[in-house]
């Protein structure tokens, strides 16, 4: 399984705005969503393209095009803010929705939610930015498999080494891509240094 880690500075410098405390809603969600483009771009470098040839108001020349339809499932409710990025830079994407929510005590995650478009042929890209213990990476996905899609990818904008690992282990076919790879979970299973919980930031519902 391979994990790459934006080396992009704009995508540190907008980590760094979501990691501070002080950062008001307004900014976090901001950061939030341009960090969220650039990870766009980056988790998208290997998608499949064909051949095929254009006419320019010139000449006739050979372009390239993507061969492979899209889906972008986001986990609800973080992931949600992830998914206007990938809407403006694939306006054509199928959109899948997986709700899943963790148990405040347990941190494991149940579904309460789950609408997936037809995902045959399609690279589905699930979105969240949030990779803890990785359990609701781990169901999400599993949902989407087994709607058969030609392959899959994880985005996310922070994970645990936890939940590389549990990735690893249940989905090691399944690239991720972050802004960044802390260095552990606390003992409520929050990530380290992290920045908090996510969905609350952004939605204001701390
Ligand atoms: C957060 C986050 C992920 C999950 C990650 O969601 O958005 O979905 O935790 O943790 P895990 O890897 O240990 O499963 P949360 O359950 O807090 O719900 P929310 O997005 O509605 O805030
Ligand atoms: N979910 C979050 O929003 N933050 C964490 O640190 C872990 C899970």
């Amino acid at each position: 399984m391979s994990v790459h880690v934006s080396t992009h500075p704009l995508a540190h410098h907008l980590l760094a705005n979501l990691r501070n405390t002080s950062t008001d809603p307004q900014t976090f969600r901001r950061s939030a969503k341009i960090l969220s483009t650039i990870l766009a771009l980056e988790s998208t470098v290997t998608l499949p393209v064909k051949s095929s040839q254009v006419q320019t108001p010139l000449e006739t020349t050979d372009s390239i095009t993507l061969r492979t339809p899209l889906a972008v499932i986001p986990i609800l409710r973080a992931g949600l803010s992830m998914l206007e990025p990938f809407l403006e830079l694939f306006p054509d994407v199928a959109v899948g929705y997986v709700g899943l929510e963790r148990d405040e005590k347990t941190a494991k995650a149940s579904s309460y939610y789950c609408k997936l478009p037809n995902l045959t042929e399609k690279v589905a890209i699930v979105v969240d930015p949030m990779l803890a213990t990785g359990g609701s990476a781990s169901q999400a996905i599993k949902l989407v498999k087994a709607e058969s899609p030609h392959s899959v990818i994880l985005v996310s904008v922070v994970a645990a080494p936890e939940g590389v690992a549990k990735m690893n282990e249940d989905h090691p076919d399944v690239p991720i891509y972050v802004a960044a790879l802390d260095r552990e979970l606390n003992d409520k299973k929050y990530i380290l240094p992290g920045l908090g919980d996510y969905g609350d930031r952004l939605f204001g519902t701390l």
